[in-house]
């Protein structure tokens, strides 16, 4: 019935899907399982050499192993990825089919732009505002956070955690290592320690695991997705009421892909809000700690003084049967 629909409109509907889509090769629709047997083929060849298993074993001689080493693509990441679907070689294009790779194969590899246009536009116009793309230079690019081979869209993983734990490793990577931030920073600048910037958030790494630096670092106003203005240090979220109450930013931000039974499921109400958490002691804030203290303290005496108005008043009674 397509076909036929097809062959009737063919003329209009590609113009359409050319307006619609224009050039975005990311709306193509996905391929059928019998392309996607040819690919994975195509892909194995690229894998012979690397892998873990093309390392130890490989297919022809000569190669420089140690460079080998540091470009190992992982079968299993990959097809887990937003790209697990794609053919090496739709980004890696001439050059890469000659062994050594032509020198100039790496000029060749797509950027995100040549297929995600309309997004990378919107994208792009957040970036650009961004610390990274302001005080950086322009080495800091898309691909400096996003590995294609591994990255998968928070609609795909699901569980908060995940999502967590990929995003945050994006920022970690560089923030939690000398070298890596040196390789990206203006000369001299030094790599501010990630655990003292950020020593009035109590519990500071079980923080990293349940939110990411996004979350904090990027205004909120784009309900639909994350923005990717990461903003000056003082634009930054420091208020605890704005993830621990009922229906807070967090909940808009990343458990925006959830339902609400879904949210339970990954106990988020539970843990956050309902924050039995802010337990005394378990926290490094003297404020919270002391208004905690505060709080205990007048429970104890509350409930010693009840005790004690008991004791007195039946004592009381008592002594009055006596008489
Ligand atoms: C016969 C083994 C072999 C095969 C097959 C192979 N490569 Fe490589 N590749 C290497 C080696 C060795 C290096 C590291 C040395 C170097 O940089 O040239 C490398 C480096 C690379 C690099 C990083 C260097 C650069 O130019 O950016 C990329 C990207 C790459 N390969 C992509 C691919 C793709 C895509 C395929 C499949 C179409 C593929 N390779 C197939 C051996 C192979
Ligand atoms: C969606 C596009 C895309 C696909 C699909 C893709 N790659 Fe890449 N690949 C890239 C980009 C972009 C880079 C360069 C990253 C950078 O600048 O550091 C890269 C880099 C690499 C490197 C060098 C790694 C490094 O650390 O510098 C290797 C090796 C590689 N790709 C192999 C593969 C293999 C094998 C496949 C298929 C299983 C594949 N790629 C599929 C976009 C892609
Ligand atoms: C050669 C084309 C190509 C290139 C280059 C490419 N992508 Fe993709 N991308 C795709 C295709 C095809 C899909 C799969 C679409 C789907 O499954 O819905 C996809 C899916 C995605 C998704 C998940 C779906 C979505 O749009 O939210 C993200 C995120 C993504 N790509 C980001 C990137 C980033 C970041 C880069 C650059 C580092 C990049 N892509 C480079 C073709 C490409
Ligand atoms: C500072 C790190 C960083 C840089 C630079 C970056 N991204 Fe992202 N990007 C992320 C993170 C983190 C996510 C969140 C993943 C999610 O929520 O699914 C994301 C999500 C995305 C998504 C999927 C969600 C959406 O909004 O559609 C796309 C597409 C994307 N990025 C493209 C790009 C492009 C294009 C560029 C370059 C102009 C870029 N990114 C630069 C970190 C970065
Ligand atoms: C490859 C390294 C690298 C990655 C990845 C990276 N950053 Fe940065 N970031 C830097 C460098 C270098 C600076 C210092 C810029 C400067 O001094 O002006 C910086 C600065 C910052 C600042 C400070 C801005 C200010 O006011 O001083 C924040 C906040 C920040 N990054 C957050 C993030 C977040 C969140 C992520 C992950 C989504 C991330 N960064 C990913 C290298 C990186
Ligand atoms: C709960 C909110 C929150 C989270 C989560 C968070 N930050 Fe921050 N961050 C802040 C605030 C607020 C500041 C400003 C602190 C100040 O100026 O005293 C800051 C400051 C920074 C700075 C500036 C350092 C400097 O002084 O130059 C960097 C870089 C940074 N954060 C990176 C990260 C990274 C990377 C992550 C994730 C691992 C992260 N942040 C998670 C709230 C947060
Ligand atoms: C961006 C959101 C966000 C902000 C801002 C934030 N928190 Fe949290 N906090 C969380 C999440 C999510 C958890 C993890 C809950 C869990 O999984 O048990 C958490 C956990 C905690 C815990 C540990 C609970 C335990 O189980 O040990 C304490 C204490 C805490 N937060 C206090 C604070 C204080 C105090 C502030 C303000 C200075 C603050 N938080 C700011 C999101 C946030």
């Amino acid at each position: 019935m397509f076909g036929k629909i097809k062959k009737r409109f063919g003329g209009i509907l590609a113009l359409l899907a050319f307006v619609v889509a224009a050039p975005v090769f990311a709306d193509d629709p996905p391929p059928s399982p019998e392309a996607l047997v040819k690919i994975r083929a195509a892909n194995g060849e690229c894998l012979k050499c690397h892998s873990e298993a093309g390392l130890k074993a490989p297919p022809k001689e000569g190669m420089d192993l140690k460079k080998l080493r540091e470009h190992l693509v992982h079968l299993d990441t990959f097809t887990a990825s937003d790209h697990g679907q794609m053919a090496c070689s739709k980004c890696h294009g001439d050059g890469y089919d000659e062994h050594p790779h032509a020198a100039k194969a790496r000029e060749g590899i797509s950027e995100c732009q040549d297929c995600h246009a309309r997004k990378a536009m919107r994208i792009e116009r957040q970036f650009d505002k961004s610390v990274h793309a302001e005080n950086l230079s322009d080495t800091f690019t898309c691909a400096t956070c996003h590995d294609p081979h591994v990255m998968a869209v928070a609609t795909k993983l699901r569980d908060p955690h995940k999502i967590v734990a990929q995003d945050n490793k994006i920022c970690l990577d560089c923030h939690d290592s000398d070298i890596a931030f040196a390789k990206m920073a203006p000369d001299k600048k030094k790599r501010p320690p990630i655990d003292d910037i950020h020593d009035w958030l109590p519990n500071t790494r079980l923080h990293w695991k349940a939110v990411r630096c996004v979350e904090c670092h990027t205004p909120t106003e784009d309900k639909l997705s994350l923005s990717h203005e990461i903003q000056n240090k003082d634009k930054a979220e420091k208020k605890c009421a704005s993830c621990h109450t009922a229906n807070s930013s967090l909940n808009a931000r990343l458990y925006r892909h959830l339902q609400t039974e879904e949210q339970n499921k990954y106990g988020f109400i539970n843990s956050v809000i309902l924050s039995n958490s802010y337990v005394v002691g378990a926290t490094r804030n003297p404020s919270l700690d002391l208004i905690l203290i505060v709080l205990f303290v007048a429970t104890v005496v509350g409930v010693i003084g009840h005790g004690l108005v008991r004791i007195i008043t039946t004592r009381l009674r008592r002594s009055k049967n006596h008489d």
